[in-house]
């Protein structure tokens, strides 16, 4: 579950911090993304290279990249994080962070969190024996963070007690375990459609679309990363299967689309259409390649099944039904009124008219609609970081 999940350590001056690059590492072979952020005491413990290296990002510690005068955003980095951990945290910090005192990067992206916090003190055992930090911790905790506590045993000072910062692999195991039990996706049945549907004419050319199934497989990936049962309807599309995907199901036409999804649907969850099916098939199909001759041929077309639509008619109660609208005016309205006609608990909205949207490129501009006509628009993204949102989405609906 710890796969693409976005992880932000941040490291304070302990020497507890020569157990990070091993933290690191563990998080990184689960697939997890990491970005550091340390104070300038914890430099005198574990390098800022050690920690670039193991975490393939660079590290942050100022407020501005001295070369380029560039800022280093705390709030992007806040915006980032799945989860915010700051191991070790010093009693000096935990100080600050409770008195929100703001002297470095490190607290600053702590005051802009939005994300869950998750610290791991690390300090002395008179220190931690101390009651202001016994009241810091009370104060952290009653703000909703998390509390990895530290453990008994030899501390740096040569004294025995309580203080040591968990091990490394104690705290990887608390980051996958938190994971496991945060997710509301998980255990939850989810169907997803994606890609184009191939309508044939004769036995060599069709009617298609130019989506490539990204946005589809970008979302099949996260909702399975979030400990989702994924079944994923795809038509011709040349895409890997994310290894986590419990199902792929492959078709070429809507009719084949259709089948695939009424058949899944009743034990399903939640219902994802992003495929781009076609509208119109033709209404025979030539047995031998059209030929050319002195006329032009006439390709009489009907209407496929509204899959989303038939789906909608179906839905119970517990179910949660999600569609996709790609508009080329008009987009909120015309958006709202398929949300509406195809009994939808939030649409996505894609619009022709934004660049780096749509067909074919690896990013994409949302506006999610839901039932009650909220609309939220985000920002141009990569299709990871929009299936993230529509996920975020889904689970503020659970
Ligand atoms: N959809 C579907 N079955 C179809 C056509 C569309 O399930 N036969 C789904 C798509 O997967 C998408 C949503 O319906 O989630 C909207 O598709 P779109 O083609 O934009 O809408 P239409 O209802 O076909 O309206 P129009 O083409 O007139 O804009």
């Amino acid at each position: 579950m710890l796969n693409a999940k976005n992880i932000l350590i941040g490291v304070t001056g302990s020497i507890a911090a020569y157990k990070i690059p091993i933290l690191v590492r563990l998080l990184k072979k689960a697939g997890a993304n990491v970005r550091i952020i340390m104070t300038e005491s914890a430099k005198d413990f574990v390098t800022p290279l050690t920690l670039s290296t193991v975490s393939d990002n660079p590290v942050y510690s100022k407020f501005f990249k001295i070369e380029t005068g560039e800022w280093n955003s705390h709030v992007t980095l806040a915006e980032w994080a799945d989860l915010f951990l700051i191991a070790p945290l010093s009693a000096n910090s935990m100080g600050k962070m409770v008195n929100g005192i703001v002297d470095n990067l490190l607290l600053t992206t702590y005051l802009s969190a939005r994300s869950p916090v998750m610290f791991a003190p690390a300090m002395d055992l008179d220190m931690y024996k101390h009651p202001s930090t016994k009241k810091n911790i009370e104060i952290l905790k009653s703000w909703g963070h998390i509390i990895i506590e530290p453990t008994e045993g030899e501390l740096a000072s040569g004294l025995c007690g309580a203080g040591r910062m968990e091990e490394p692999e104690n705290i990887f195991s608390r980051i996958e375990e938190f994971f496991d039990d945060n997710s509301k996706l998980n255990g939850k049945k989810v169907l997803v459609t994606a890609g184009p549907t191939y309508e044939a004419i004769d036995p060599v050319r069709f009617i298609g679309n130019h989506s490539s199934g990204k946005m589809g497989f970008a979302l099949a990936e996260e909702l399975a990363n979030n400990g989702a049962e994924v079944y994923l309807i795809a038509g011709p599309v040349s895409i890997e299967t994310p290894s986590t995907v419990t199902k792929r199901i492959d078709v070429t036409n809507a009719e084949q689309m259709y089948q695939a999804s009424i058949e899944l649907f009743e034990n399903m969850d939640i219902a994802i259409m992003s495929a781009a099916v076609a509208d119109f098939t033709p209404e025979v199909k030539a047995e031998q390649k059209i030929k050319k001759g002195d006329t032009v041929p006439e390709i009489k077309l009907k209407p496929t099944t509204d899959i989303l639509k038939t789906l909608g008619e179906r839905k119970t109660e517990e179910q949660l039904l999600i569609g996709f609208a790609l508009e080329t005016e008009n987009e909120v309205s015309n958006a709202v009124s398929k949300l509406k006609r195809k009994n939808l608990d939030f649409i996505v909205l894609n619009s022709t008219n934004d660049k780096g949207a749509t067909f074919g490129v690896s990013t994409n501009k949302i506006t999610i609609i839901d039932k009650f006509e909220n609309a939220q628009a985000f920002d141009l993204k990569t299709k990871q970081e929009v299936a993230k949102d529509i996920v975020s989405k889904i689970e503020s609906i659970l």
